[in-house]
């Protein structure tokens, strides 16, 4: 049994999650990493890091995966929930199978790690679960009515579990990445374009796409969130949420803006970001 701080950090095969689980490992963590894809996995196989195939979709697979961790380290201190993905497209256009699929990989998916790590958490009195929600955790865009949905869901339940949690000796704590280098942005384009780049929505579809070229091109690289994970992770006080990455400081604007006044940025940022692509 382990005397090192152990992690899950769930869609490390890309992006931020291969970011925060070489980090942790860094930082003297032992982490298990899991995604579907678990030969986009072996650079960190190679650092020492144990991968494992997870679907947080799955039950059996998240069962799996967390029984594993327990039998060979005895406990978890850690549970990244950063596995998800943008469904993108207009709400009347999205098939209702895929809106369900959005929310059992970034609601549910969630929620069924957190129930799987909790009992060996509540044993030790100690744990730490940290929800990689979004800038559209927090501000709505045109074309992510489902991202945005999930996103906005996350932080709900992520605030209510730091109350519920707190007296147990858990702490919850959420990041909100901005524009981030990672396969998001192409993925979310390529479900815009397939759901709305034809028919009524098109003009609206087109200025979104074009926001995220334009994103894309600004992105913050996924080390930048990284490092607020291992601040949340390890630091002796960590804060109740922390954001960072291209355009995140929207977040602390909109503390101040009314609803009509976020509306009105996303038509300058709309017709701003088709400009600029033309
Ligand atoms: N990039 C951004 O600009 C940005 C901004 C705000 C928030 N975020 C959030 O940050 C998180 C990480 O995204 P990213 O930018 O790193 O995107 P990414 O490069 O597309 O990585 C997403 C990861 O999620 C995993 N995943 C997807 N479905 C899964 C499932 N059913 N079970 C297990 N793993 C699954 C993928 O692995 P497999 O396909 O191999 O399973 C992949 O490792 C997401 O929650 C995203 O919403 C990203």
């Amino acid at each position: 049994m382990t005397h090192r701080k152990v992690a899950l950090v769930t869609g490390a095969s890309s992006g931020i999650g291969n970011a925060i689980a070489r980090s942790l490992h860094r930082n003297g963590v032992t982490v298990y990493a899991g995604a579907r894809r678990v030969s986009r996995m072996n650079d960190l196989d190679d650092l020492g890091i144990t991968t494992l195939a997870l679907d947080v979709t799955d039950p059996i697979s998240v069962e799996k995966v967390v029984d594993r961790i327990v039998s060979e380290t005895g406990r978890v201190d850690i549970l990244v929930n950063n596995a998800g993905y943008g469904l993108l497209g207009a709400l009347e256009e999205v098939p209702m199978d895929q809106a369900r699929d959005q929310f059992d990989v970034n609601l549910f998916g969630a929620a069924r790690l957190i129930q799987s790590v909790l009992p060996m958490m509540r044993q030790q009195h100690s744990g730490r679960i940290i929800n990689i929600t979004s800038v559209d955790g927090k501000i709505a865009q045109p074309m992510a009515s489902w991202y945005v949905a999930s996103k906005f869901a996350l932080e709900g339940l992520s605030d209510t579990l730091r109350l519920e949690l707190e007296p147990l000796g858990i702490q919850t704590i959420v990041v909100e990445p901005g524009s981030i280098q990672s396969e998001w942005a192409d993925i979310a384009a390529d479900h815009l374009k397939a759901t709305s780049a034809q028919g009524p929505y098109r003009p609206t579809a087109n200025r979104a796409a074009a926001v995220l070229t334009v994103a894309k091109q600004f992105a913050s690289q996924p080390r930048v969130i990284a490092r607020l994970v291992d601040r949340a992770a390890l630091s002796r006080r960590p804060k109740t949420r922390y954001h960072a990455g291209a355009g995140s400081q929207v977040l602390v604007a909109r503390r101040f803006m009314s609803d009509k006044m976020i509306d009105h940025m996303w038509h300058v940022v709309g017709e701003a970001a088709q400009r600029f692509t033309h």
